[in-house]
């Protein structure tokens, strides 16, 4: 990563802010975007379901799948592809960087090809 693309990630928290399986959120850009801490990594995803609005931080986290608080579609948190419907678009998700016990996040989503 060049420090140009290292310069645009946000910082959000502190990796001791965080506990095992749990979600926060935060706003990033002009992202509502949520983080998990999974076994020891940090994931980004979008805060707004794909399906329609509802807001993920109202749904569960666990180990690697969120459902969503309104119909339930199950998204894996490590790419956003949801695992059953009504979801069928990908929760965007975005780059997190951890540095100095640091945690940032990237304001630009991930493409398909970074999945
Ligand atoms: S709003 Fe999330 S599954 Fe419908």
């Amino acid at each position: 990563m060049t420090t140009e693309e290292k310069n645009k990630f946000e910082f959000v928290a502190n990796v001791d802010d965080f506990e095992e399986e749990e979600m926060q959120e935060f706003t990033v850009g002009s992202e509502k975007i949520i983080v998990c801490l999974v076994e020891g990594d940090f994931f980004a995803i979008s805060g707004i379901c794909s399906h329609a609005y509802a807001e993920m931080i109202n749904g569960d986290l666990d180990e690697y799948y969120v459902t969503c608080p309104l119909h339930f579609s199950e998204c894996d948190i490590r790419n956003g592809c949801p695992l059953d419907p009504p979801a069928t678009d990908p929760l965007k998700t975005f780059d997190v960087l951890v540095e100095d016990n640091k945690v940032y996040v990237s304001p630009k989503e991930r493409t398909e090809n970074d999945r």
